[in-house]
């Protein structure tokens, strides 16, 4: 087989076989086939697309290109969640724990945050002690006897998407339905659990900007993840500002820590009710989405949600009290008001230029490498519809020194789109794929 053939093909818009697919996969990760030839074919896939078929035997190729988790010492229903990424996302650490805490068992590979956008793990490593590269004896065995555990991806699994994935992002390839999905799903496949519930953004914020685009990705997700023998669920939800207020590490495990104590409802609490429900209903641990909500709302308000993320901590080495008083948390020195200049009612709030003001202030990964200051970030006083008043607070910045938090003021109020007449915020949950 030559790669050369494979190029011209997909650049003519044929199907590619399995046999040929397989062949890229294991010549890429092994470093057989240069950098050029895969740039050369992922930008033909990009252009001339894939159908469902190859779809799904480039995501099996990808996801058998390295180690595959082995969940059959759990006993239940293993559920794992992916969010298609975000500004002021910390879903998972409410989601997760809420779920846990009604019998599904939670076994979660998380990534770490890149550029303007967080990761699951950092936030979690704001818990004194937390160690998110516990091993996969330690993780069966939390999953098993807690319900729940979250850890970092190992570097074995799907090293076929660390190589590509890194490729597209230097060769304009991203955005593309085939790719995306065979990225998001193999590893969800290589982590092994029987419920995926995929959290599809859509908006600025998101790099599936329209809702048409957004459902399209979603279609092609839950397809390739039935196909692929799992309960698959696509909800498209709203990325046109951050979700909810705060954005930081240790800002929105605090904000997290709120929704599961039922002090801090709207968008957020919607988000993880809606996901959650999806959760137990195709874990068949509730009949209908109804019967799971309100499992779910108890769960909140008789402290067991909160409790099993209490459990989570303990089981990774973290100080659990953190959970109960999150005064323990990292704490930024300097908290600075950013203060608006005009009246009138916020239509829009940049996503994607909030997460880069928290990533300035030294929450956010410029490189891979990059070390993180998990304290601080940003607080949104203001959200899309809110009327302002000039001088009243937009956000407040949580810095090191007054310097940056002065810096990160200018910007963060640029984020900021004010206008004279009301706004009509738009649906925040636009539908959901099975
Ligand atoms: N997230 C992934 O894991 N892969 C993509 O290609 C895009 C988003």
């Amino acid at each position: 087989m030559l790669m050369t053939d494979i190029i011209v093909k997909k650049r003519d818009g044929l199907k590619l076989s399995a046999e040929e697919i397989e062949y890229v996969v294991n010549g890429y990760t092994k470093g057989d086939i240069p950098d050029y030839q895969m740039s050369a074919l992922l930008m033909a896939i990009l252009i001339r697309g894939m159908d469902s078929e190859e779809t799904l035997q480039l995501t099996m190729a990808m996801m058998h290109s390295g180690e595959t988790l082995d969940l059959s010492k759990i006993s239940g229903v293993k559920a794992d969640k992916h969010s298609t990424g975000g500004v002021g996302d910390k879903t998972s650490l409410i989601l997760c724990p809420m779920v846990a805490a009604q019998g599904v068992k939670i076994a979660k590979m998380s990534g770490r945050g890149l550029g303007h956008t967080g990761g699951t793990i950092d936030k979690l490593e704001s818990f004194p002690g937390f160690n998110t590269g516990i091993s996969e004896e330690t993780f069966v065995s939390n999953v098993n006897n807690f319900g729940i555990a979250i850890a970092g991806q190992t570097a074995d699994l799907d090293p076929a998407d660390k190589k590509m994935y890194a490729l597209r992002d230097v060769t304009g390839t991203v955005p593309s339905i085939p790719l995306i999905v065979s990225s998001i799903m193999s590893k969800k496949l290589a982590a092994g659990a029987d419920v995926i519930v995929l959290d599809v953004k859509t908006g600025s914020g998101s790099f599936m900007e329209t809702e048409e685009q957004a459902r399209e990705l979603a279609t092609e997700l839950v397809r390739v993840g039935k196909l692929a023998g799992k309960k698959t669920v696509g909800v498209i939800t709203d990325m046109d500002e951050p979700l909810g207020n705060a954005i930081g590490n240790a800002l929105e495990v605090k904000e997290a820590i709120e929704v599961l104590k039922g002090e801090k409802k709207g968008e957020l609490l919607e988000l993880c009710l809606t996901l959650g429900s999806c959760i137990l209903t195709q874990a068949e641990i509730a009949a209908t989405e109804e019967q799971a909500r309100e499992m779910l709302i108890k769960g909140i308000e008789d402290g067991s949600a909160l409790n099993k993320l209490a459990e989570l901590v303990k089981g990774q080495e973290g100080d659990p009290e953190a959970v109960y008083n999150t005064d323990m948390l990292p704490k930024a020195p300097v908290q600075y008001e950013v203060l608006s200049d005009k009246t009138g009612y916020v239509k829009h709030i940049s996503a994607k230029d909030v997460g880069l003001v928290s990533m300035q202030l030294g929450g956010g990964r410029v490189t891979k490498e990059s070390v993180i200051d998990l304290s601080v970030g940003v607080i949104l006083n203001k959200k899309v519809a809110d009327r302002v008043e000039a001088g009243e607070s937009l956000g407040t910045i949580h810095a090191q020194t007054l310097e940056k938090a002065k810096e990160a003021a200018l910007l963060l109020r640029n984020c900021y789109t004010i206008v004279s007449e009301p706004v009509a915020k738009s649906k925040f949950i636009k539908g959901i794929v099975k």
